[in-house]
């Protein structure tokens, strides 16, 4: 079989947790992965221990930061090459009752997750439209659906639903998918922290919320990283504008 040159994957958010994950198993899939994330610690560690599968390439940056995701992305195209392949996934959660949300917790999270996506993806989405080829993956949240204290998250997941329908709609021309992914509960850092503000131990939170899902467990990062490598990869070429809910529960 001839050698290809391989891909050139993005993953936003990639120091820990899913995108770690996201960012583990497309080097193992044979891409050449850019690992984005603010927290340059962190990140560091993570590559080191990721460098063994395939091109890794650090890079600390903010993006919710215009001029810093446009230093990012011109990096990538220099050290690694043109990116086709982006996973929209760095985020966080500022967690209120609706009568206690602030503006800033409102705005906070509009910024890391809609904002942040829109600013990737307009500087990646070029060197796409150039490849004639492209897979764009954004993570969404059953949260998306309306969930309890998460006004702001809630609106941001279902905003990356229209938004990646509406890049569909837009990028199919130029051979770029766009796919939404929407997971429940993820063991990471973010879902600890939850359990942490509820000052319950986290044993305990788990299995309390493995009662509610039909698998009998809640997920782990390399449960979503699966279907991120099934979106990005040959199988799913025709797919494109879905969200898919891996939630180990049926969801509406
Ligand atoms: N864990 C879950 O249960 C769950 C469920 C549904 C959706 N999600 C979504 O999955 C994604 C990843 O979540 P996770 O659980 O792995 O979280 P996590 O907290 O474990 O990791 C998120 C990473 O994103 C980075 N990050 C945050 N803001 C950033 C910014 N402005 N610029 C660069 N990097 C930034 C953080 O430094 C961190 O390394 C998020 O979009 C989250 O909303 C998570």
């Amino acid at each position: 079989m001839a050698n290809r040159s391989p891909r050139i994957a993005i993953v936003t958010g990639a120091a820990r947790g899913i995108g770690a994950a996201v960012a583990e198993r497309l080097l193992s899939d044979g891409l050449s992965v850019a690992l984005i994330d603010m927290d340059g610690d962190a990140l560091s560690t993570t590559v080191e221990r990721l460098a063994g599968l395939g091109p890794a390439l650090g890079i600390t940056a903010d993006v919710r930061d215009p001029a810093a995701v446009d230093a990012a992305v011109a990096r990538v195209r220099d050290d690694l090459g043109a990116p086709t392949v982006l996973v929209n996934n760095a985020g966080y959660i500022r967690d209120n009752l609706f009568h206690k949300m602030t503006l800033e917790n409102w705005d906070d999270i509009m910024d890391v997750h809609l904002r942040a996506a829109f600013l990737v993806t307009h500087a990646v989405q070029p060197y796409m439209s150039e490849a004639k080829s492209g897979r764009i993956v954004n993570i969404s949240s059953i949260a998306a659906l309306g969930n309890r204290g998460q006004a702001n998250y809630s609106t941001a997941k279902a905003g990356i639903q229209g938004f990646t329908r509406t890049l569909a709609i837009e990028l199919g021309r130029f051979g770029v998918t766009a796919n939404a992914i929407a997971p429940g509960f993820i063991e990471t850092d973010m879902t600890r922290s939850t359990a942490a503000r509820m000052r319950v131990d986290f044993d305990d939170f788990k299995e309390q919320v493995a009662q509610q899902i039909a698998l009998g467990r809640v997920g782990q990062p390399s449960d979503i990283a699966g279907v991120v490598s099934f979106l990005v990869g040959p199988d799913s070429s025709y797919v494109t504008g879905q969200v898919i809910y891996a939630a180990g529960n049926p969801t509406v």
